[in-house]
């Protein structure tokens, strides 16, 4: 029996909306789940003008947002026999010039992602031609509009955003009812892309997108957003005003939109940062310190600060009522704060540790921190690294990836040299490594842009990335047999595009733990990307947790979470704040610059010129005065931690 309506997805709750929010919009605890309900839905609309004998007219995106629909479509195609034969389809945009069987061209990625699985006639899906000359573009892009409106319109519009609030590569200051047409791209949309195309200069100015205006007459339009680093503009798309700036938020004018999204990229919205304004929520300890954290960081007052009035005028005189006085409240909040305060990351022996934020015993432990690419570890935890290890615990690093894609070719050949030097002047050329070196600088040397490296050549910026990483354990205590690399293989592809998260990956990462048996795992909890290595890694190390949960070892082990080099916790949401020394800080930095294919510029550098060092200095200090901010000790820096109960 098909549904009587096109939206299956929890229908529009335009009749009960949501306050501050203008369009119907849908959170999942993850993209998996949403994925899949959008898929379900698409599903539905093929099925239902299967029965009416009529074509289903879809507009499909490109880039990361939708390939989980994709690839789901495709399962539905698989096992429950879906159809694409009445499927005709149009892509938003394609990168202008280009061909279509180029890495990046959107051609190839349709392809790849769902044309090539699927039965869709290869004369029914439309993608705009990246190879005109510049005089056809006008006449292939009326054409474009022509052919979607003699179909009837879109039945289905689906959409991802920039992080500048473009849809298609509609750019801020495109026109609602603009058509389709070649379009100048915004520097945000380039330095996003940039990693596809191994940086600005390589990556095409322009791209053909069909404009707002066919995008607003689609039936039904589905965005979807996944990630932190979409929060901000999904924020503003759904609650600020509509303007030419944010594309997106002429969405709000639909009548049949949606947008889909997962936790991370709905946490700006009214509803998640400031949830009591929008809804009747329950005062528990962690409300209550997120109220009340925003509320002075807000009003600029230290929380014992705070009097009933700045509670009443500030939408909280329902926590006032609920839970007491103003002097209850903030004492409550500020010892919680407080209790999160340590200088003993791994518990402080024969003290009572009922409000500290680790266990005392046992005494020395066992640590595992697991960082991702080779230089995260001290990056967004040096200083409790060297706390851990100045403090007598048993600390294991286990680095997950190679990081061998972001070692810029001449310091590859600049080891090589030394390399090929040094066995002549030792006569300890072996005839493989001296192939091996020598066939990686010939083909450095003459290397194309965006080549993707040989194995030989991964292998060696793989050796430069290892032995920093190696210097830095060095220089903060740790004994080379408590330092592992795992290659996970999902990130061994050479290019910024990973394979998916395999059992191998899954695998070593258990193999580590079961080894270690840990008291204490540290691990990057970075969600800002749902696509990027550090969420990748920490999946890996959630399913390794999962497989080895019920073992004895696992119940004296606790996990803490760390943010990667971009960002920090909320401040209402950490859990153990370790303070620094300007002495330590210092430290720290000078562990960072073991790095040193990581310094003066990154390969893959994005919208932050800032070093690393430079980054986590900030950071940390920015913590450590929010926590000033609130009236609490004025320390030099603070790394914070989350922690993740399993
Ligand atoms: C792609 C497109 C773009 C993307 C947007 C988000 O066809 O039109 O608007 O949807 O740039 O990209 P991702 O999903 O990669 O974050």
């Amino acid at each position: 029996m098909l549904p009587e309506t096109d939206t299956l997805l929890a229908p529009p709750s335009l009749n009960q909306p949501i306050a501050f929010e203008r369009i119907p919009t849908q959170i999942f605890a993850d993209s998996n789940d949403a994925s899949a309900a959008v898929a379900r839905e698409i599903a539905n609309i093929i099925r239902q003008r299967q029965l009416q004998g009529k074509p289903a007219v879809l507009g499909l995106a490109t880039g990361s947002s939708p390939k989980k629909v994709y690839a789901e479509l495709i399962r539905i195609h698989r096992d429950e026999r879906l159809s694409f034969y009445n499927v005709i389809s149009f892509n938003l945009d394609e990168y202008y010039p280009m061909q279509p069987d180029a890495l990046q061209s959107y051609v190839r990625f349709m392809k790849e992602q769902l044309f090539d699985h699927v039965d869709i006639p290869v004369a029914n899906y439309f993608i705009p031609n990246g190879t005109l000359s510049p005089e056809k573009v006008t006449e292939f892009c009326h054409e474009y509009d022509r052919h979607i409106d003699d179909l009837g319109g879109l039945d289905f519009q689906i959409l991802g955003i920039g992080r500048n609030g473009h849809i298609g590569f509609n750019e801020p200051g495109s026109h609602v009812s603009s058509k389709t047409r070649l379009m100048t791209l915004d520097l945000t949309t380039r330095i996003d892309a940039a990693l596809d195309f191994g940086g600005l200069s390589n990556e095409p100015k322009k791209a053909i997108t069909m404009g707002v205006g066919q995008i607003m007459r689609a039936k039904r339009v589905v965005l979807l957003a996944w990630g932190e680093h979409k929060a901000r503009i999904i924020r503003q798309a759904i609650e600020g005003t509509v303007s030419a700036e944010t594309p997106a938020s002429y969405l709000q004018g639909h009548p049949n939109v949606q947008f889909i999204l997962d936790e991370s990229a709905a946490s700006e919205l009214t509803r998640r940062k400031m949830p009591w304004l929008v809804e009747e929520v329950t005062w528990d300890k962690k409300m209550i310190r997120k109220a009340v954290t925003h509320l002075a960081l807000t009003l600029e007052k230290p929380v014992l600060k705070l009097t009933n009035r700045d509670y009443n005028d500030n939408g909280l005189s329902d926590l006032l009522a609920q839970v007491g006085q103003a002097y209850e409240l903030n004492i409550e909040v500020f010892n919680q704060i407080q209790h999160t305060i340590t200088g003993w990351p791994g518990g402080k022996p024969n003290a009572d540790d009922t409000n500290r934020p680790e266990r005392a015993t046992p005494a020395r432990k066992r640590c595992l921190i697991f960082s991702p690419h080779p230089d995260d570890d001290i990056i967004s935890m040096g200083g409790t690294f060297q706390r851990l290890v100045d403090q007598g615990h048993e600390v294991h690093v286990a680095y997950q990836t190679s990081g061998n894609i972001a070692v810029a070719d001449d310091e590859a050949l600049r080891l090589i040299d030394f390399v090929v030097d040094y066995n002549r002047k030792f006569g300890i050329e072996s005839a493989e490594t001296d192939r091996i070196f020598r066939d990686a600088a010939a083909f450095l040397k003459s290397k194309k842009d965006s080549e993707r490296d040989t194995t030989d050549v991964r292998y060696v910026k793989g050796l430069i990335r290892r032995s920093e990483a190696k210097a830095t354990c060095r220089f903060v205590g740790v004994p080379m047999e408590q330092v592992h690399f795992l290659d996970m293989p999902f990130y061994e592809t050479g290019t910024v595009q990973k394979k998916p998260i395999g059992e191998e990956d899954v695998r070593l990462v258990a193999e580590i733990i079961r080894e270690v048996k840990p008291h204490q795992v540290y691990a990057a909890g970075d969600l800002a990307d749902p696509h990027g290595t550090h969420k990748v890694c920490l999946d890996a190390i959630m399913e390794a947790v999962r497989q080895l949960k019920s073992e004895p070892f696992m119940q004296d082990c606790w996990m803490w979470l760390y943010k990667g080099a971009w960002d920090e916790w909320a401040i209402d949401q950490i859990e153990m704040a370790v303070p620094m020394s300007p002495d330590q800080v210092m430290r720290k930095r000078q562990g960072i610059f073991k790095h040193q294919s990581q310094k003066d510029g990154v390969v893959y550098q994005g919208t932050d010129s800032r070093e690393f060092w430079q980054r986590a200095e900030e950071r940390n200090r920015t913590t450590a005065a929010f926590y000033n901010k609130l009236g609490l000790a004025e320390y030099e820096a603070m790394e914070a931690f989350v922690r993740w109960h399993f």
